[in-house]
């Protein structure tokens, strides 16, 4: 295996009030550091996202069966979901090397063309964040992809010549949190796209009783469903607040993860029974403590929780509207009727001055 450069992680990450969340969804350094050892290695292993197993399993065989090079593969999806264990599990299953690299890593087309150029017959290419690379590098794959060929330019300026260059055939296994920003002409060479959704809790789990399996860690059934119900249907968070209780359980229990243990453990930590953590309950709390559940503009919001609007717009919201606790409307911030409930609150009668009537069909 080959880094050619090390995923970004949420220590790295430009958005204020992302590093270090327990629940965020992007690897930080622990998680690039464990996780490794919880990858599943086959597909057998892979726990969920059935549809996309079953597809792949097909394309898979299929291309062993004729003793050929797996179709090129897109795989889109939230972070965290399992699309770089996919890619791993796809050379695997083929019995190929893989090549990682990520779209960031490829500054010019000759960073391209080196890595191209030095594939081995049937590799698996992977190449990460692909919806970040560069657009003459994006379209040297095109024709990678499609012809097993590249022009290297030598030279520069009128005396630039294009010497046509054969490749092996390869796999590309590319991956995206943003398929919807990849060009259509580089999404059309892809032979199969995989599209990963977010993980039942009895989904995860079963992530969580096989990484407590590797870790040595005991973990009753109850505990794992605890967590799993805290874990925003990630298996990266799964993993990473199963840590966390396991440190509990050893300091503060007997070591086994029960469910008062997981309980205890991630209130400590501020991970509430639905996954949200302290941003998420403070920017629910202002919006209904303060704003009778909205609508509210979102600086407003934002100064009422003493955060950047970039940090409660992208760090926070997408979980919360994702659950259905809240909204946002042409006019603002609106806390859905689940909002009261899950934070023990009873909406007034009249929403904020009257506007939120009609709002979810209340008077
Ligand atoms: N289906 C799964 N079964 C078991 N474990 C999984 C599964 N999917 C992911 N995991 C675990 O979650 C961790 C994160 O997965 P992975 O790194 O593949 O996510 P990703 O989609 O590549 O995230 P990113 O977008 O941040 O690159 C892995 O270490 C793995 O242990
Ligand atoms: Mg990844």
């Amino acid at each position: 295996m080959n880094w050619d450069e090390t995923t970004p992680g949420d220590a790295d990450d430009p958005r204020p009030g992302a590093a270090d969340r327990l629940v965020g969804a992007a690897a930080d350094r622990e998680d690039q550091a464990v996780e490794a050892a919880l990858r599943p290695k086959d597909l057998g292993e892979f726990v969920g996202q059935e549809r996309v197993r079953e597809q792949l399993d097909l394309v898979l065989r299929a291309a062993r069966q004729r003793g050929a090079t797996a179709d090129h593969v897109l795989l889109s999806g939230a972070p965290g979901l399992g699309k770089t264990t996919l890619s791993m599990i796809i050379a695997a299953e083929m019995g190929a090397p893989i090549r990682i690299t990520s779209g960031p890593a490829i500054q010019h087309a000759g960073d391209l063309a080196a890595i191209l150029s030095s594939l081995a017959e049937g590799e698996v290419l992977f190449l990460d964040e692909i919806h970040r690379m560069s657009r003459p590098a994006e379209e040297m794959l095109y024709m990678a992809m499609e012809d097993f060929r590249v022009d290297v330019i030598v030279g520069k300026g009128p005396g630039a010549t294009a010497i046509p260059l054969e490749l092996p055939p390869f796999t590309l296994v590319g991956a995206t949190t943003r398929a919807g920003l990849l060009p259509p002409p580089l999404r059309d060479r892809f032979g199969f796209t995989g599209h990963m959704d977010f993980y039942a809790p009895a989904e995860l789990e079963r992530v969580l009783h096989r990484s407590a399996g590797l870790l040595d860690v005991p973990l009753e059934a109850e505990g794992a469903a605890e967590i799993a119900g805290r874990s925003r249907g990630t298996p990266r968070i799964a993993n990473r607040l199963l840590r966390r209780v396991r440190d509990f359980a050893q300091v503060k229990a007997d070591g086994v993860i029960t469910r008062e243990v997981s309980a205890r453990a991630l209130s400590v930590y501020e991970v509430d029974a639905r996954g949200l953590d302290r941003l998420d309950r403070a920017v629910l709390e202002a919006l209904l403590k303060l704003f009778g559940g909205g609508p509210v503009g979102l600086s407003t919001l934002a100064v009422a929780v003493g955060e950047e609007s970039e940090t409660v717009e992208e760090v926070a919201e997408p979980f919360l509207v994702r659950e259905g606790l809240l909204a946002r409307t042409p006019r603002g911030r609106v806390a859905t009727p689940a909002a009261w409930a899950h934070l023990g609150l009873t909406a007034p009668q009249q929403g904020w001055g009257g506007s939120q009537q009609g709002l979810f069909g209340q008077p």
